[in-house]
């Protein structure tokens, strides 16, 4: 993506021009001076064709100006407008851009009401976010998807591009989540998720990858991934990803993201109308590999690791067996309740080894671990559960900040009886009751005394209709909640 700034008489050509109006009582009125575009509006505006509420967009066609298109965008009432306003009113715009099949264009910002700052942000997100498509796999599509290739923002402020330019960076690690998410799960299988994240420690001078294969993971003695994976043609695997931004700080935070790229449910297997989204439940791994690219491309002054276990869960005459009890990293054992609650297993050795071995100063995993969330909270926000109040809080106003919200759910010792096992240490599933919370505390058996949060993402990570600027499908939710996380906003 080409981002500039230009002022409004040096502009150069470009396919459309996007002018901004704030909603008022009488009739809209553009958010920051346009000058002789004004004449191009008046008989739009004077029809009461367009009103300027939120997310509103009307097309003119001038005659004699630097672009094709003229694009209203309304911004709704100055009075409520926020960053997130923005995104959703700049993803409007670019949808109408992509409609019209533009490829550069112009684009003015509303001035007053926010700071300089917020109003790049938002704008810039809004546009690079909803600047996405996954067709890859449309084999008959001649052209590809129109995308925006330029954006010139017209306004005086010069760091609206060293904004936007981050916020670019920043969208490279969402979009990469989204298209992880996206591909076939026969094509993105543990293997491609190694090669991937090795991919990303020879682009990142800061970034050094650790891979364990199935033969150093059976060394370690990590018999819950182990199991997940038996029923499996590849191979599982653990992605261990560091990134050292910041030598003198002793603060080290780990990503932990579930790497399963298909769950069938194993032998108990899923039914007709809820295996076939599966392929996104490696949404907690793209959320973490994502993390990285972008705390990378940032180059962020944080010391992130990123660890990554990754299997299929699939039904074989080698499948792990509901009734049975497996001994993971941790040496506790485990009865198989349901071979469909597979994530916390993977999990489990992932958390365990992150807490012995990585020693970090926190710890936050993503994975779309239940579906009890999705009733629970659909998907508008993540369940987020923990055993630290400051880094609950923390992830609380991060949430807030990227409008990737989170929501706290308790983790009551009362409901702990749920997981006993007659047989085992514990049991990997706890009844219908409180199922995302059960969940959650059977991972927080594997985390000791480190401060640690559970984010669920089972309801936001894959949405079966485009919403704002998400499309359809994979999100790429996390990656921007943990970058406004690492970046204390
Ligand atoms: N991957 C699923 C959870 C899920 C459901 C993610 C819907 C995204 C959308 C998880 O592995 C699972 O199957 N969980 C079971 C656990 C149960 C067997 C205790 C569930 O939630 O039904
Ligand atoms: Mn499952
Ligand atoms: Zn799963």
């Amino acid at each position: 993506m080409n981002i500039t700034t230009t002022s409004l008489s040096a502009r150069k050509k470009a396919d459309a021009i996007i002018i901004p109006f704030w909603q008022q009582k009488t009739k809209p009125v553009a958010a920051t001076p346009i000058n002789k575009l004004e004449n191009e509006v008046t008989s739009l505006l004077a029809a009461g064709d367009f009103s300027g509420k939120l997310e509103e967009t009307a097309v003119v066609y001038p005659k004699g100006e630097k672009e094709a298109r003229v694009i209203l965008l309304g911004l709704g009432s100055s009075k409520k407008v926020t960053v997130e306003s923005l995104r959703r009113a700049y993803a409007a715009a670019t949808k109408m851009c992509q409609l019209k099949k533009c490829s550069a264009v112009n684009v003015l910002l509303p001035e007053k009401f926010l700071t300089v700052e917020e109003v790049a942000r938002g704008a810039s997100e809004g546009i690079l976010l909803t600047n996405y498509a996954f067709d890859s796999l449309k084999k008959s599509q001649k052209e590809p998807a129109a995308l925006l290739k330029t954006i010139h923002f017209v306004t005086g402020e010069k760091k609206t591009s060293v904004i936007a330019k981050e916020a670019a960076k920043l969208c490279s690690g969402v979009n990469l989540a989204r298209d992880l998410t996206n591909g076939n799960a026969d094509d993105v299988n543990p293997q491609y998720l190694v090669k991937l994240a090795r991919g990303l420690a020879k682009k990142h001078a800061k970034v050094k990858a650790t891979i364990f294969d199935k033969k150093r993971l059976e060394k370690e003695g990590m018999g819950l991934l182990l199991a997940v994976g038996r029923g499996s043609k590849p191979d599982p695997a653990l992605i261990i990803l560091q990134y050292k931004g910041d030598a003198k700080s002793k603060e080290h935070t780990v990503v932990v993201g579930k790497g399963v790229t298909f769950d069938s449910g194993g032998l108990n297997l899923k039914p007709t109308g809820s295996i076939e989204t599966m392929k996104c439940d490696m949404g907690g791994a793209a959320a973490a590999l994502g993390t990285m690219e972008a705390v990378a491309s940032l180059g962020l002054k944080t010391n992130l690791t990123v660890v990554v276990p990754t299997t299929e869960n699939m039904m074989d005459a080698n499948s792990y067996k509901p009734g049975d009890v497996y001994v993971g990293y941790a040496g506790k054992s485990v009865e198989i309740g349901n071979t469909d609650a597979e994530g916390r297993l993977i999990l489990a050795d992932a958390l365990a080894y992150t807490a012995k071995k990585l020693k970090p100063t926190r710890i936050i995993d993503f994975a779309t671990l239940t579906g009890a969330m999705v009733i629970c909270l659909g998907a508008e926000a993540t369940g987020l559960m923990s055993n630290d109040e400051k880094l609950a809080d923390e992830l609380l106003k991060a949430g807030e900040d990227s409008f990737e919200r989170t929501w706290r759910l308790p983790l009551f010792d009362e409901y702990k009886p749920q997981l006993k096992s007659d047989i085992a240490d514990i049991k990997n599933t706890g009844g219908r009751g409180a199922g995302s919370i059960t969940a959650a505390l059977f991972l927080q058996e594997f985390v000791g005394d480190t401060p640690w949060a559970h984010c669920d993402i089972a309801g936001v990570a894959y949405l079966d209709k485009p919403r704002r600027y998400h499309p359809k499908n994979g999100t790429g939710v996390g990656v921007r909640l943990m970058v406004s996380l690492l970046q204390k906003k």
